[in-house]
């Protein structure tokens, strides 16, 4: 049986319930079971759920018991009916000056080419397939594809380099990866093959086959047997029909690893139907995309925003989705406005960082193109700085700025101002209120109490079930994802963000950073324990510490403070530039450039505890310019005004 509601009944459902906000919420937590069952009518079901939530093994949430769906359906499929002709996917390079639309009906039969491959290869529901490839549209069929045969996805970001990589084949152990030759960067080729045969060569498991999908940009030898031409298989199917295969709601749709406090990321494992509603349930509610309209998020499918709104969210949603490859700034900084203009995008998505890369280019770009079309700009990943927030605010003429704060853990916002429920004002430098669904606390993270009052400082967490949508666990390591996220608050079994927060009389909330050793580099996010790890393997490196410094452009810059094993010659800086150069190469090629520290300093002494422990908090502080604060339990004194000395220069 097919759930099937039209578009008219999308509203209706979504008019019937536009209640006060604060009733809204009230009721998706309270009433948690029926507020998520409406919810779920947003999608094509194969079998109705049973049950709404089984809470029966907390923290392990279980949305939609018993029910059968598919992403891929609900993404394509179900879209045919009423629109195959609107456009579906509208790929965009301009590294290559390409721009083509897929309708519905285009992307329809792509997908089914690239699961014929797929199925060709042996891939069935629950293998694995890793995804490591540029912005192109190929990359959104493959993820689909994925989908559709209910096979388990891991897209791994096309900025990561062969060790990271590597740790990733070797956790999801794929039967298949897909892959291309190349991505470009500012007309800069960055070859993507070497990368993948040598993460392929350092992992013990090794993928049956690789797709190769050539862009001729880069010159590559395939290796026989293994790697298949995505072009000359693609011809082999071209009226292939590939029926989407009808998963379990709890069936994995993908796995996309983060990092955290280890060296080893963690594999952030999402469901099928939890996440089909959480994401349809997203575009009326927060977004007021319509079906019909056009959604352009800038973001890279290597990452959870692109996962959920370049990709799933905008397609479930019968919205067009616009995938760019490229960069904000080029051929001149207006490019993402005349794309407004030219697709009439509705909703936009972007980060703090690349505002902050636009704010420095003539402000006459905002105004050349017609931006009626658009009706807000949400933000994510990073603190949303006031300056930059009232800069681009004003700059679209007083359109709606939404800062919205989520995880990759959580595949869909947490924090946000739900204008498809109530209209309620942006506060600058407030990413909003608990969205519904989300029981959030403020902790005190020494005793675990629940911090009522207004403008307290507190861990921010939240109380199980997670709702749909958010990781059912990490891949492989149930006992991993426990530890991790549930037992960090004393006397509590709930979820920690790990972000340090206050929250206003109004019950809007402000991130004030992370409670552990995670690092946000241009919206992106980094363990400093992994580039230290990297940092290590240099021969001539005994011992460093990694921690994030304030940027007035990226937000945090990665800063390594580092002892030589050998530090003799150090004394003259053409050996402490080239040792410098040596390490941030040895980073580059392990974790990708993303990861680059901006400077390594060496010393002689790190910053510890008499027991051994390194005070990163410190070490943060001095290379800010900011006061270390108690250092009592500090055992050499000096190492830190080495470090304090080298940051004033
Ligand atoms: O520290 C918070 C920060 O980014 C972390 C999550 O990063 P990631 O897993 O890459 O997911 C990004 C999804 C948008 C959070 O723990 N963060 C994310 N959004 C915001 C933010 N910090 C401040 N304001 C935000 N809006």
């Amino acid at each position: 049986m097919l759930v099937r509601p039209r578009n008219t009944e999308i509203i209706h459902i979504v008019r019937t319930h536009m209640a006060s906000f604060v009733d809204f919420h009230a009721r998706s937590v309270n009433d948690r079971d029926a507020f998520w069952a409406e919810q779920a009518k947003l999608v094509d079901w194969n079998v109705a759920p049973k049950q709404v939530c089984d809470y029966s093994n907390p923290p392990f949430a279980k949305w939609f018991v018993g029910g059968e769906t598919n992403l891929c359906h609900n993404a394509v499929d179900r879209h045919l009916k009423d629109r195959a002709d609107q456009a579906a996917l509208i790929f965009v390079s301009t590294e290559t000056d390409q721009e083509k639309t897929y309708t519905y009906r285009d992307l329809h039969a792509e997908v089914q080419r690239m699961a014929a491959i797929l199925r060709d290869l042996g891939v069935l529901k629950g293998d694995r397939v890793l995804i490591y490839m540029p912005m192109v549209a190929e990359a959104a069929f493959a993820m689909l594809a994925c989908a559709r045969l209910g096979a388990i996805h891991s897209v791994v970001f096309g900025g990561f380099a062969s060790h990271s990589l590597a740790t990733r084949i070797e956790d999801a152990s794929p039967k298949v990866i897909v892959s291309a030759d190349a991505g470009l960067r500012a007309g800069k080729c960055v070859p993507y093959k070497p990368l993948l045969d040598e993460a392929i060569k350092l992992s013990a498991h090794k993928p049956t086959n690789v797709i190769m999908v050539n862009r001729k940009l880069a010159e590559f030898t395939p290796v026989p047997g293994r790697d298949l031409d995505y072009d000359t298989e693609r011809v082999k199917h071209m009226d292939a029909v590939v029926p989407c295969e009808w998963v379990e709601s709890t069936h994995p749709s993908y796995t996309l690893y983060t990092s955290g406090t280890t060296g080893k990321p963690k594999g952030v494992q999402r469901d099928t139907g939890g996440y089909t509603v959480a994401l349809a349930a997203s575009m009326p509610y927060i977004f007021e995309g319509q079906p019909g309209g056009t959604f352009f998020c800038t973001s890279d499918i290597g990452w959870v925003v692109g996962h959920s709104y370049i990709i799933y969210g905008p397609l479930i949603g019968g919205m067009a989705t616009i995938l760019y490859e490229g960069l904000p700034i080029r051929p001149d900084g207006g490019i993402w406005w005349r794309l407004v203009e030219k697709y009439k995008v509705n909703v936009m998505f972007s980060a703090p960082t690349a505002i902050r890369v636009l704010k420095k280019q003539d402000p006459a770009l905002l105004s050349k193109y017609d931006l009626s079309s658009l009706q807000a700009l949400f933000l994510a990943g990073e603190p949303l700085d006031e300056p930059t927030a009232k800069w681009i605010s004003e700059g679209l003429n007083g359109k709606a700025i939404i800062d919205n704060y989520w995880q990759t853990e959580t595949g869909w916002p947490i924090l946000s101002i739900c204008n498809g429920v109530e209209k309620a004002p942006s506060k600058f430098g407030s990413p909003g209120k608990a969205i519904y669904g989300y029981s959030v606390k403020l902790v005190d993270d020494q005793t675990g109490e629940e911090l009522l009052g207004a403008n307290q400082k507190g861990v921010l967490t939240i109380e199980g079930p997670l709702p749909p949508g958010n990781l059912q666990t990490l891949w492989g390591d149930d006992d991993r994802f426990v530890k991790t996220y549930w037992k960090t608050v004393p006397g509590k079994l709930v979820y920690s963000t790990f972000d340090w927060a206050v929250r206003d009389e109004e019950g809007y909330y402000f991130i004030l950073g992370r409670t552990d050793d995670v690092i946000n580099v241009a919206g992106h996010r980094l363990g400093t324990r992994e580039i230290e790890e990297s940092i290590s393997s240099h021969p001539n490196i005994a011992e460093v510490a990694v921690v994030g410094v304030a940027d007035q452009l990226k937000g945090q810059v990665a800063m390594a403070f580092a002892i030589a094993k050998d530090s003799s010659g150090l004394t003259e800086l053409a050996a402490r530039l080239k040792l410098e150069g040596e390490v941030m190469k040895v980073v580059d090629a392990q974790l990708g450039a993303v990861a680059r520290p901006s400077r390594v300093f060496f010393v002689t002494a790190l910053p510890k505890t008499r027991s051994g422990k390194l005070l990163r908090r410190a070490i943060q502080a001095v290379a800010e310019g900011r006061d270390p604060g108690d250092l009592t339990t500090m055992d050499d004194p000096t190492a830190l005004q080495q470090i304090a000395e080298l940051i004033k220069g």
